[in-house]
C-alpha cells in the first residue's frame, strides 16, 4: 500500500459542537476540508493503530464519497479494521450498539441529524468513543486543537476503491474492511429488550401502524423490525427508503415538519399508532389516533410502565431528563421511589449517569428518548417501547396517556421558539433577565401567578463532580407552573430563543383544555418578565410546538 503524505493548511471553524462538526455540504466539499478534520481526529486518538473503528452515516448527500476518503485515510493511519454499514448506512443508535457489542475502539458517524440534506443542505461528522457515546469535550477539544495546527495528512494512494454494497470482509492495503449488515446487531439488541411475541400478536390481531422514516436512515431499521420481524403489513413504514436529500424534506419528527404523518393520524380511518424518526434515527415522535404525545409525557409514560417490558422488568435505577423537559418524569420517579436527575440540555449529560448505572431511562423535550441499552438517544427503541406497551396492556396510545394523567396529573407543556433574532439582541434579553433574577421570587405576574423561585440553572454532575453553569433561566411558580428561557445551542442563523412553558393540572376533569389555553397565563407572564417583543421587535414566536 502506498501512503501519500499530503501537505495541507488549517481551516477555520473546525471545532466540533455537541453533535460533531456540522457544515454546509459545499464547505465539506472543499479540497482537504474533510481530510484535515479526519486526520486531526486520528491524531487525537491515542493508540489508534491496529484498533477497530465503526463507520457509517445517515445516507445523506456526500455520505459515500466521505466514506471512501475516510477508509483510505484509516488504512494510511494504521487502523486495524473498519466495520462499515452496507451501502455506507448506519443510524446513530446503531453505531452506538455496534461499538458496544463488538468492543470497538470507537466509531465515526456521518450525519447532520435532522438538518436538511442534498447538495445545498448540511453534512456532518461526529466521533463516538468506546462506550458507544459521543466523544466528551476533552476529546473534541483535542481534535479542534489539531485542526488549528495541521500541516499534513496521510491517505492510501494506490488502492482500488473498496466495494461497500455487499456484506463480508475485504482488504484495503494493510487494513481489513468488514461490510456489516447495518440492522443486524441493532435488531438483536431490540429483540433482547422487547416482547417481540406480544408485538407480533398485536399486528396479527389487525392493529395498524404508520411509521414515517422521513426518507432517512431509520427506514431500513423500521422495515426490518416492524414489517420483517413483527409481521406488520407491508406499507406500515412510509418514506422508508433513505434518500440523499430526504425527498427535499426536513427530516425532523415534530408536529411542524412531520405534517404528513399528523394528517394521516386524523379521523376514524387512521391507524392505531403513528411514529416518526429523524435523519439519523435518534429522535422520535409518538402519536395515537387524533392524539399527539409530547416528548416529556412520552418519557414519563415509558418510565411508569417500564416493568411491562422484558428489558426493564426488574425496574429502573433512575430517570434523567434535561432541565427544560417537563417534570412529568419527576412525578413518576417520586411514585417509584427512584431518583430523577435534571441535567442541562444535550444528550452527553446523560452519559455518566448511564455508565454509573444511576439512570436507566433518559429523555429530552427535543424529541429524544433512550435508555442504558446504548449511549445515544434512540428513535426506533422509543417506538418499539410504545408498541410493546400497547401490546402488553391492550390500551391505545391515547388511553395510556390519559390513564397516566389521571394517576399522576397532567403537565401541560409547550415550547415557543423565537427564531432568527440578531445574536446581540438575544444576548441582551437573556442578560437583562439574569439581572432581574434576584428580585423575582415572591412577585406576581399576569394575575394569579406568584414566582416561588427564579434562578439560572447550574448542574453538578453527581458522578464526576464537573459543574456546568448558565444553562437556562428558570421561573418556578407556586402551584407547579414553570417557564424556562434559553438560547438554542444548535441554530445556524442568528439566535433562537426557546421559551418552555409548563403547568401542572392534577384535576382529571381539567385534562382536556387546549394546551395553549391552559398555558395562556404563563405565556403572558413570560412576556411581562422578559419583554420578548420589545427586545426582538417580533410580534410572536415563529414556531409553537
Ligand atoms: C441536539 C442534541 C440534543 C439536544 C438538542 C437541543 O439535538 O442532540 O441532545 O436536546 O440538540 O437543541 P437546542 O437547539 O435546544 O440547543
Ligand atoms: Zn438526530
Amino acid at each position: 500500500m502506498k501512503i501519500l503524505d499530503i501537505a495541507t493548511r488549517p481551516f477555520d471553524g473546525q471545532r466540533p459542537g455537541t453533535s460533531g462538526l456540522r457544515k454546509k455540504v459545499g464547505v465539506f466539499r472543499q479540497p482537504h476540508y474533510l481530510e484535515n478534520f479526519v486526520q486531526s481526529l486520528f491524531d487525537a486518538l491515542p493508540g489508534l493503530a491496529g484498533q477497530t473503528l465503526v463507520l457509517g452515516g445517515d445516507g445523506r448527500f456526500h455520505n459515500r464519497s466521505a466514506i471512501r476518503t475516510i477508509l483510505r485515510m484509516a488504512a494510511a493511519n494504521g487502523v486495524g479494521k473498519v466495520l462499515v454499514g452496507r451501502g455506507g448506512l448506519l443510524s446513530t443508535p446503531a453505531v452506538s450498539a455496534v461499538i458496544r457489542k463488538r468492543g470497538a475502539y470507537g466509531g465515526i458517524i456521518l450525519s447532520a441529524s435532522h438538518n436538511p440534506g442534498g447538495p445545498d443542505g448540511d453534512f456532518g461528522i461526529k466521533y463516538n468513543i468506546g462506550n458507544g457515546g459521543p466523544a466528551p469535550e476533552k476529546v473534541t477539544e483535542a481534535i479542534y486543537a489539531r485542526t488549528r495546527e495541521i500541516a499534513r495528512y496521510l491517505i492510501a494512494g494506490d488502492t482500488p476503491e473498496v466495494e461497500i454494497d455487499t456484506l463480508g470482509p475485504r482488504r484495503l492495503g494493510d487494513m481489513q474492511v468488514d461490510v456489516i449488515d447495518p440492522v443486524a446487531d441493532y435488531a438483536e439488541l431490540m429483540q433482547g429488550l422487547f416482547d417481540f411475541g406480544a408485538m407480533r400478536a398485536w399486528f396479527a390481531a389487525g392493529h395498524r401502524m404508520r411509521c414515517d422514516a422521513m426518507c432517512a436512515v431509520g427506514g431500513p431499521y423500521a422495515k426490518a423490525i416492524l414489517e420483517g420481524m413483527l409481521g406488520a403489513p407491508a406499507g406500515t413504514v412510509v418514506n422508508g427508503e433513505p434518500l440523499e436529500d430526504f425527498g427535499g424534506h426536513h427530516p425532523d419528527p415534530n408536529p411542524v415538519h412531520a405534517t404528513g404523518l399528523i394528517g394521516a393520524m386524523r379521523g376514524p380511518g387512521a391507524p392505531d399508532f403513528g411514529a416518526a424518526s429523524d435523519g439519523d434515527a435518534d429522535r422520535n415522535m409518538i402519536l395515537g389516533r387524533d392524539f399527539v404525545v409530547t416528548p416529556s409525557d412520552s418519557l414519563a409514560v415509558l418510565a411508569a410502565n417500564a416493568t411491562l417490558v422484558p428489558g426493564y422488568a426488574t425496574g429502573l435505577a433512575g430517570i434523567a431528563r434535561s432541565m427544560p423537559t417537563s417534570r412529568a418524569a419527576d412525578a413518576v420517579a417520586g411514585a417509584l421511589g427512584i431518583p430523577c436527575f435534571e441535567t442541562p440540555t444535550g444528550w452527553k449529560f446523560f452519559g455518566n449517569l448511564l455508565d454509573a448505572g444511576r439512570a436507566t431511562l433518559c429523555g429530552e423535550e427535543s424529541y429524544g428518548t433512550g435508555s442504558a441499552h446504548v449511549r445515544e438517544k434512540d428513535g426506533l427503541w422509543a417506538i418499539l417501547f410504545w408498541l410493546n406497551l400497547q401490546a402488553a396492556t391492550g390500551l391505545s396510545v391515547e388511553e395510556l396517556v390519559r390513564r397516566h394523567w389521571t394517576r399522576f396529573g397532567r403537565h401541560y407543556y409547550s415550547r415557543h421558539d423565537w427564531e432568527g433574532i440578531p445574536a446581540e439582541r438575544a444576548e441582551a434579553l437573556m442578560a437583562e433577565l439574569r439581572g432581574k433574577l434576584p428580585g423575582l421570587a415572591g412577585r406576581e405576574f399576569a394575575g394569579a401567578l406568584r414566582i416561588a423561585q427564579a434562578d439560572d440553572f447550574a448542574y453538578t454532575d453527581p458522578v464526576d463532580g464537573s459543574v456546568s453553569t448558565g444553562q437556562g433561566v428558570r421561573l418556578l411558580f407556586e402551584g407547579g407552573g414553570r417557564i424556562v428561557f434559553r438560547l438554542s445551542g444548535t441554530g445556524t442563523e442568528g439566535a433562537t430563543l426557546r421559551v418552555y412553558l409548563e403547568r401542572f393540572e392534577p384535576d382529571p376533569s381539567r385534562h382536556d383544555v387546549p394546551t395553549q389555553d391552559a398555558l395562556a397565563a404563563l405565556v403572558a407572564a413570560a412576556e411581562a418578565v422578559a419583554g420578548i417583543r420589545a427586545h426582538t421587535g417580533m410580534q410572536g414566536p415563529g414556531v409553537v410546538t
